[in-house]
């Protein structure tokens, strides 16, 4: 009821301010009786993926809360985790405005944000501040300005800086609005970055005595070969976990739509069968050797369950949750549990 009401006023609004409006606003009351507001009693649903527990298989998906400012609010939302990020070593501004569209009729959003983000020290500080003990995963990237084939080292830089602090730590080499950032995906770049993460992984974990699981984060706009390569990749290195999948390209499913042939990634219902498809070729090639975190489009539970269906582990909704609100956790939880 508090959602309807509230997502009305913001889709009345440009879409950036409604998101920088819903965040601070969450930011302040997140540890207040005001979250009263949104706060919700989801079913317990423990499930265990790269070694760790989560309350429950539902997670925010990267990019709503880059800098990790309003973790205590999605905590009360009921979600077994949040994945804050993309943050990268030094802050920059992302790209010029406007960079974030609704296509309200296919409830999809188009966006070409650019890892807009105030930094990886900035958020080792929120995280320490954090008051609840919702799992986060950290989803890193690279600087715009830092050349692809150094990219490497700056997720090496924020691998250090957030391991103690982290559940999870997420590599993105799949956002479509960083130039050149989905080369990592194919080949030696790929081999190469998650070998060195791995590394890094083995001597944080000599240094901190905890193990901090790595999953890959990777684009839905693959062919079956790709796909294929970097299941092996995942597995010759070892990584932990692998969400499925970032935003898309590919616009077929709404040609003619406004705002449709805007710049950036695709996420939200005209994603869910892209994704789902590539979770399931990824869950053949993995066979069952690393779990799959999904997510892309994810509207409603009977989406949530098609993913789990297609060899999900965990999964995480984003523009689902712009246009359903928190409910849609409940929703989600309620139906896994019912499975
Ligand atoms: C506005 C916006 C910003 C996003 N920023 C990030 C990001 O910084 N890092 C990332 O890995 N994914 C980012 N994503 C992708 C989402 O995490 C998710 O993978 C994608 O939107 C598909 O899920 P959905 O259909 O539920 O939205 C962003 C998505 C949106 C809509």
């Amino acid at each position: 009821m508090f959602y309807t009401l509230a997502q009305k006023v913001m889709f009345q609004m440009n879409p950036e301010l409604a998101h920088n409006l819903a965040i601070g606003s969450l930011k302040m009351t997140g540890n207040t009786p005001l979250n009263c507001f949104y706060r919700q009693q989801v079913k317990s649903a423990p499930v265990t993926c790269m070694g760790l527990t989560f309350p429950n298989p539902v997670g925010l998906a990267a990019g709503m809360d880059k800098d990790g400012e309003s973790m205590d609010a999605f905590h009360a939302m009921g979600f077994g985790h949040i994945e804050v990020g993309t943050v990268t070593p030094r802050p920059q501004p992302g790209n010029d405005q406007p960079r974030l569209f609704r296509l309200k009729p296919a409830k999809g959003i188009i966006n070409r944000m650019g890892f807009n983000n105030k930094g990886v020290d900035n958020l080792v500080r929120n995280l320490i501040a954090k008051k609840s003990d919702i799992m986060v995963g950290v989803n890193i990237g690279k600087n715009k300005d830092t050349p692809v084939e150094q990219g490497k080292d700056d997720y090496l830089i924020c691998m250090e800086k957030v391991y103690q602090y982290a559940s999870y730590i997420a590599v993105n080499i799949s956002s479509p609005n960083t130039p050149g950032l989905r080369a990592m995906q194919y080949g030696e770049l790929l081999d190469d970055l998650l070998g060195s993460i791995k590394h890094k992984q083995k001597e944080l974990a000599d240094k901190y005595g905890k193990y901090v699981p790595v999953a890959l984060k990777i684009a839905p706009d693959l062919t079956g070969d790709e796909i294929q390569a970097i299941a092996d990749s995942l597995i010759n290195n070892q990584i932990d976990g692998v969400i499925a999948t970032n935003t898309t390209l590919n616009r077929d499913a709404v040609t003619g739509l406004l705002h449709a042939e805007e710049m950036g990634g695709l996420s939200g219902k005209p994603l869910t069968d892209l994704s789902t498809q590539v979770i399931k070729q990824l869950s053949i090639c993995l066979q069952g050797k690393i779990p799959i975190i999904g997510v892309g489009g994810i509207n409603s539970a009977e989406d949530a369950l098609a993913k789990f269906d297609a060899g999900s582990a965990m999964i995480q909704i984003y523009s689902g949750f712009i246009y359903q609100g928190p409910k849609l956790i409940d929703q989600i939880v309620n139906a896994y549990c019912a499975k």
